[in-house]
């Protein structure tokens, strides 16, 4: 079946499927970072996708051992192994490929690579093991790859940046959990079509997904965001963000339901993983923040799933203490889950721990933790990393810097951190919410905040533990950490180059209007990373602003920032150019429709 958007492929890089061949060779020194695991059907082995080290490792899980490990590509995100324990297959984040792996009782060995396009994440094979589907997080899509011929055989087009994604029991049937675009979306896999987008009004950061037992329910963990400024109180009522258990119905025809997981005093942070027991009695959901895996009984008594939003916290009555919720610290920061066929124990991925983790369901209890390599000992971005993922450093352990700058980068939601100068309490009601700007690159483009006022990135670091985290004040050795993590935060390839990275013809007039005085862009976004470092009124100001004007935002990486502006009212660029931020307004003149076009062409290739 041909693809329905495969004319569009045409304008991105990643035209040939076949990758060219790579050899990687493997860092043993590297932490491994794992973020994403696949059981094997008889429940012997485990795949682990090894962020921090490029790798793939086999772990043995009766001897507790990891029994083989290849490098692969350029930050695994997600993995999944065929029914027959064979086949494996890796997706890279910042590779934009997948890799394909022959799996044997005691080794690893690549076996083809296919460009997939850019950010793949989750990724899932058919029940024959013959057909892969890959989340692609930038072009919101999933691609179907054929395994045997290495090809490319279909995309459709999903919600905003999908990241995890499942099939179905009976195999009809894909969800993905769409990060940004508070949806998930069902495609038919007979039909190759997407049969539904299923609204998840203000769930945001969605994970793992994972199929109940009869196929016609849909799980994820995701944040709910609430919108109110981060004082103290909105915090712990669960007003500004909370944590939730996710369910659809794949067919569409009821509303979300959910559960709230945060206690008062102290909550959940930044879930991730979630999976379900064959018989959909036991639940399982990774709390990296909070270092911790949920353990839910949905046998006997119901749980106390609400419509839509759902409780500000968590229902009364799942703590009880009645086995029904309860909380396994594990440490570190576990990310992907899977539960053993018998449902007995739970598997994690364990990021910061650099380990395999079997908690047994019975008992609540971790039984068994798997190391998987990596120094022992933390460098100085390392101990940062962690302090960015720590949830325990905000007010009652409610959320971490990654619930807003999701790896880095942005969660594509506006929040009011109270860093603009706007609050004294007594008008905290008003709210002034920005767009969670990115992190990468953010060493180079000083001053920072929207308005530019915070010229010390230390500073601004100190800030967001205090101010938009309600925590305690950071050590120096601690910012010092946070703000060497910080700089290692990069864009991946831009998609919207040729593989040589040059730019498309359009993009090469772009660039021509985009220096030109007509456009008059540069006269604030120059220098390498577009941007002149000063503040300019640029008519976005609001009356009440304590701080007057902008910091003109870096643009690189811009197309995969959106929404755009500092309240991020622009849903695209186009809209960004031709409504409030156009060059006519800026000290140039009205551009032509070709010219509008030549631009953008450039912006997304920056
Ligand atoms: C509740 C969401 C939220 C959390 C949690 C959060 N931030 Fe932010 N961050 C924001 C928003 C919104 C802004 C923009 C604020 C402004 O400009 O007034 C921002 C701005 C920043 C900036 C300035 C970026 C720039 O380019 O100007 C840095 C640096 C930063 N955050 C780091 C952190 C760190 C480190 C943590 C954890 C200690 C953290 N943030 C936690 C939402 C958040
Ligand atoms: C007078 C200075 C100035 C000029 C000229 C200017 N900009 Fe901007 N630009 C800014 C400022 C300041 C902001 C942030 C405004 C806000 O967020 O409300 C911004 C924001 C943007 C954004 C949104 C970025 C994001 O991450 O949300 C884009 C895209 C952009 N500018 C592109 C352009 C282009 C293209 C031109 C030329 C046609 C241009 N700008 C001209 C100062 C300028």
């Amino acid at each position: 079946m041909t693809c329905p958007r495969s004319a569009l492929l045409l304008g991105f890089a990643f035209l040939s499927a076949v990758a060219p061949a790579r050899s990687a060779t493997l860092n043993p020194e590297a932490y491994r970072s794992p973020i994403a695991l696949a059981l094997s059907a008889d429940s012997s082995r485990l795949l682990v996708a090894n962020q921090g080290s490029g790798s793939v490792a086999l772990v043995d899980l009766k001897s507790g051992t990891v029994v083989a490990e290849v490098a692969t590509g350029d930050r695994p995100a997600g993995v999944a192994l065929s029914a027959d324990g064979r086949t494996g297959v890796v997706s890279h984040w910042y590779g934009s490929d997948v890799a394909i792996l022959a799996v044997s009782t005691d080794a690893l060995k690549v076996t083809g690579r296919v460009e997939v396009g850019p950010e793949p994440r989750g990724v899932a094979l058919s029940a024959d093991g013959k057909t892969a589907y890959v989340a692609i997080g930038a072009s919101n899509e999933v691609a179907r790859v054929d395994l045997a011929t290495k090809a490319l055989t279909g995309r459709l087009t999903v919600g905003r940046e999908p990241r995890g994604l499942a099939i179905s029991p009976d195999g009809t049937r894909l969800v993905t959990g769409d990060a940004r675009s508070e949806s998930m979306t069902v495609i038919s896999l007979g039909a190759w079509k997407v049969e539904c987008s299923l609204p998840l009004v203000g769930c945001a950061n969605l994970r793992q997904v994972a199929f109940g037992p009869d196929g016609k329910e849909a799980y994820v963990a995701n944040m709910q965001n609430r919108g109110m400024a981060t004082t103290e109180s909105n915090i712990d009522l669960g007003w500004v963000l909370g944590q939730r258990l996710s369910r659809v119905r794949v067919d569409g025809k009821t509303p979300v339901e959910v559960i709230s997981l945060d206690p008062k005093g102290k909550a959940v942070g930044d879930v991730h993983g979630v999976a379900i027991s064959r018989d959909g009695k036991h639940i399982a959901v990774s709390a990296g923040g909070t270092h911790e895996v949920l353990l839910l009984r949905a046998d006997g008594t119901r749980l106390p799933w609400r419509d839509k939003v759902g409780r500000d916290l968590i229902s009364p009555e799942l703590l009880n203490n009645d086995g029904r919720y309860r909380r396994v610290m594990v440490g570190g920061r576990p990310t992907e889950l899977a539960f053993s066929p018998d449902g007995l124990t739970v598997y994690a991925a364990n990021y910061l721990d650099d380990s395999i983790q079997a908690i047994d369901f019975a008992s609540a209890r971790l039984v068994k933790t798997i190391d998987l390599g990596g120094p022992k000992t933390l460098s100085l971005t390392r101990r940062g990393e962690a302090l960015f993922h720590d949830a325990n450093r905000s007010s009652n352990s409610w959320y971490s810097c990654n619930t807003c700058h999701s790896d880095g980068h942005t969660n594509g939601l506006d929040f009011d951190t109270m860093n603009d100068g706007w609050h004294d309490y007594s008008t905290a009601h008003l709210l002034s919410r920005k767009k969670v700007p990115t992190l990468r690159r953010v060493a180079q483009t000083g001053p920072w905040t929207w308005h530019g006022w915070q010229t010390s990135l230390d500073e601004a670091t100190i800030e967001s533990f205090t101010k938009s985290m309600q925590g305690k004040r950071p050590s120096a050795a601690e910012s010092k950490a946070v703000v060497a993590f910080l700089a290692t935060l990069d864009f991946p390839r831009n998609p919207n180059r040729d593989q040589d990275g040059g730019l498309s013809t359009a993009a090469k007039r772009g660039e021509q209007v985009f220096r030109s005085s007509k456009a008059a862009c540069v006269s604030c976004h120059s220098g390498p990373e577009f941007t002149d470092g000063k503040v300019h009124e640029v008519g976005l100001e609001d009356s009440r602003d304590v701080y007057r004007g902008f910091n003109p935002p870096s643009l690189r990486g811009v197309y995969d920032k959106d929404p755009y502006l500092h309240d991020g009212r622009a849903k695209t660029l186009r809209d960004a150019l031709n409504g409030p931020h156009n060059p006519e307004d800026l000290g140039g003149s009205a551009l032509s429709l070709t010219e509008m076009d030549d631009l953008i062409a450039y912006l997304k290739s920056l």
